[in-house]
């Protein structure tokens, strides 16, 4: 079992790559799977949940292989519609290849995605959603069986939250499919916006991705297409995080800023100051953080969840209380209990928690629970006095390619054993 030991406090210095965004290569590998030629993504990260889909695509039939940065899939071999149990249980998002499979293979037999970290993880708006385009999924034995005995149609889809995985697996569903479809209330986040860019650049038609409404014409085919990843928004937030807390000033580069507006009011309320140019954002941190009054996370442009935890690690030694409340998921106050052995002061009820900034955090060995509460242990064991030692990390190698290099690369006295 590998540990990351850190020894603080730490300060952090220089310029550091953001790498291509893990939640937007997912359904992109999926994706890839609807086209009639190979495809090669650009800018993919190395992480536990690429690799996972890789071993999906590969299982389906798929030449699946990556080098370095890029991911070269050819789906002309495709020839199984089924995932097995393993590979569903080691990457819960999986099910963003439902949509994929069924619309390549006209069936599809994937186990049910079960409660992971965040809580349970309902899919009822995908099925919802699919099942209104024709497709049959029965629910049988913790499997989802599904055939499309008449063909898969374009719907109106009103969907009830602007679910992310949802808006994709609709969208990738009705883009081979007879007829329009149309999605209100769907997600908006940038990631759904480089999922209809790359199916547009093979061939789709697709408008409207990253606002409410999207409309998706059916296309009969598909050809491939070379795309390039965006950047991973949340590592960028956790690397500001990280810089915050230890007074840095930090460079981030390679990163679409816009992305970014949602969390800069936290950065600016907690008297750091931002500079953009191109593709590059300095934060000069102050020495002590104010506190930032209320976070609500929220779909986007709102704060997201995903910097939720990151964000209140670096609170915890903000001047004064910072209050968050989390609307998307119901279990995301994992890394409370381990922040507390830090020394942390922090109260949570039920959806909400406050925050009381404390002048110092010591080192404890702390165990991570989910990949974003594991960066929040990362960002406090920076600032903390002496020694931290951080398990869990297969959590934090779904999400972080070479935190522990870049850190150290920073300035930051950081070890993996
Ligand atoms: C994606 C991201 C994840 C991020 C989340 C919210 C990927 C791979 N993961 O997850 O990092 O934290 O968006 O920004 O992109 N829900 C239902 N029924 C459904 C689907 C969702 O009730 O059928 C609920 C969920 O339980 C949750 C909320 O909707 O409470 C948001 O989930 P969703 O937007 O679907 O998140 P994911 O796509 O799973």
């Amino acid at each position: 079992m590998s540990e990351l030991i850190i020894h603080g406090p730490n300060q952090l210095e220089g310029e550091i790559a953001i790498h291509g965004a893990k939640n937007s290569t997912l359904p992109l590998m999926a994706a890839a799977l609807l086209c009639e030629e190979p495809c090669v993504l650009h800018n993919c990260p190395n992480l536990s949940d690429v690799d996972t889909s890789l071993k999906i695509l590969r299982h389906l039939g798929c030449g699946a292989e990556r080098s370095g940065g890029d991911i070269f899939i050819d789906p002309r071999t495709t020839d199984h519609f089924d995932i097995p149990d393993a590979l569903m249980r080691e990457m819960r998002s999986s099910i963003i290849f439902l949509g994929a499979i069924i619309s390549s293979m006209g069936q599809a037999l994937l186990s049910f995605p079960g409660g992971c970290e965040l809580g349970p993880r309902p899919i009822d708006l995908h099925l919802a959603a699919l099942r209104k385009m024709g497709i049959v999924i029965n629910e049988n034995h913790g499997c989802l069986e599904c055939s499309v005995p008449d063909g898969i149609h374009g719907a109106v889809i009103n969907l009830s939250f602007p679910s992310v995985g949802a808006t994709e697996n609709i969208i990738i569903t009705a883009v081979r499919a007879e007829g329009t479809t149309i999605i209100t209330n769907a997600a908006r986040e940038p990631e759904i916006w480089d999922l209809a860019d790359f199916l547009n650049s093979c061939g789709a038609k697709i408008s409207g991705a990253g606002e409410s409404t999207v409309t998706i014409e059916g296309v009969k085919h598909l050809s491939g297409c070379e795309h390039r990843v965006i950047p991973d928004r949340i590592a960028a937030a956790t690397y500001l995080a990280a810089a915050a807390i230890t007074g840095s000033t930090l460079t981030i580069t390679d990163i679409i800023a816009e992305h970014l507006a949602p969390v800069f009011p936290a950065f600016d309320e907690a008297g750091c100051k931002l500079e953009i140019k191109d593709n590059k954002l300095k934060i000069i941190s102050p020495k002590r953080l104010r506190r930032i009054k209320n976070i609500r996370t929220m779909p986007y442009p709102g704060f997201p969840t995903d910097a939720q935890a990151p964000v209140m690690a670096m609170t915890t030694l903000a001047d004064g209380t910072s209050m968050f409340v989390e609307n998307i998921f119901e279990s995301r106050y994992k890394h409370v209990g381990e922040l507390l052995r830090l020394g942390a002061n922090i109260k949570v009820e039920s959806r909400v928690a406050v925050v009381e900034g404390v002048s110092r955090l010591s080192g404890a060995p702390v165990e991570a629970a989910d990949l974003r509460g594991g960066a929040a242990l990362v960002i406090a064991g920076l600032a903390a006095d002496g020694i931290t030692e951080i398990s869990g990390l297969k959590h934090l190698d779904r999400g972080y390619e070479n935190i522990e290099k870049n850190l150290a690369q920073l300035g930051a006295d950081v070890k993996r054993i």
